[in-house]
């Protein structure tokens, strides 16, 4: 009988990690064709939530979306530092008014996320774009785990945006053609590869 495979071999990993170097290297080529910022449409008709949209590229997202018209609910753990930006974006907006909301979602707590999914749910409204944007990267901390009992990179990246996305299809579906959108990092096409490399002679031994 044919030996199982235990694990993926050193080249889906060296190509991984070939892929994590090649896009930081290469990005700024690849992508230098694009306008900055992006022209949006004009995007009245649509309610987009974006999370982790007090930083980084959650903050782009949101206000591009809301100065192209589109009504915005900034999925956020911090609701004063949203409404501080919604402040400043507004004072330095000379089109209609921008429509941007606050809402409170921490994705370190699993009851967080319903408490916000059953929130916009009892709206009854269409959503048409669900943005996970929110995540963490922490390098060199020792690890971390939720109250949910989830490593918190697991929690926060991955299980939280999973569980949001699903109890939000009811307004998505509302809202449809809608759309989810993952933002993530080509870095986990080499985790991943880590993590089934960690993971698969464990699955292997349970057997
Ligand atoms: N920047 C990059 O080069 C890069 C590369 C690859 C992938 N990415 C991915 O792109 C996304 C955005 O990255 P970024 O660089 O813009 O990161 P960032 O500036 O650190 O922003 C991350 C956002 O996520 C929020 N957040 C963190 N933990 C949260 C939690 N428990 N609940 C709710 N929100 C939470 C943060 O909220 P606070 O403001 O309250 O901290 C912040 O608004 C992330 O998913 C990241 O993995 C980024």
């Amino acid at each position: 009988m044919a030996k199982r495979k235990q694990g993926l071999g050193w080249i889906e990993w060296l190509r991984g990690w070939m892929y994590v170097i090649y896009e930081m290297l290469f990005q700024r080529i690849t992508a230098s064709h694009l306008h900055n910022p992006l022209e949006l449409p004009p995007l009245s008709d649509l309610t987009c939530i974006v999370t982790g949209s007090t930083s980084g590229i959650g903050r782009e997202i949101a206000r591009q979306l809301a100065e192209a018209g589109a009504h915005v609910v900034m999925a956020v753990r911090n609701p004063k530092a949203a409404h501080e930006l919604i402040n400043q974006w507004s004072a330095s907006w000379h089109g209609l008014p921008l429509n941007i909301e606050v809402m409170q979602l921490d994705l370190l707590s699993l009851d967080s996320v319903v408490t916000f999914a059953n929130a916009w749910n009892a709206r009854l409204a269409p959503l048409h774009v669900l943005i996970n944007n929110a995540g963490i990267f922490s390098i060199g901390e020792p690890q971390k785990f939720s109250k949910d009992g989830f490593e918190e990179h697991m929690q926060v990246n991955h299980l939280a945006p999973a569980l949001l996305s699903i109890l939000l299809l009811p307004s998505l579906i509302r809202g449809s053609p809608s759309r989810i959108i993952n933002v993530n990092s080509v870095v986990s096409s080499a985790q991943l590869i880590t993590l089934t490399r960690i993971l698969l002679p464990l699955l292997e031994e349970e057997k």
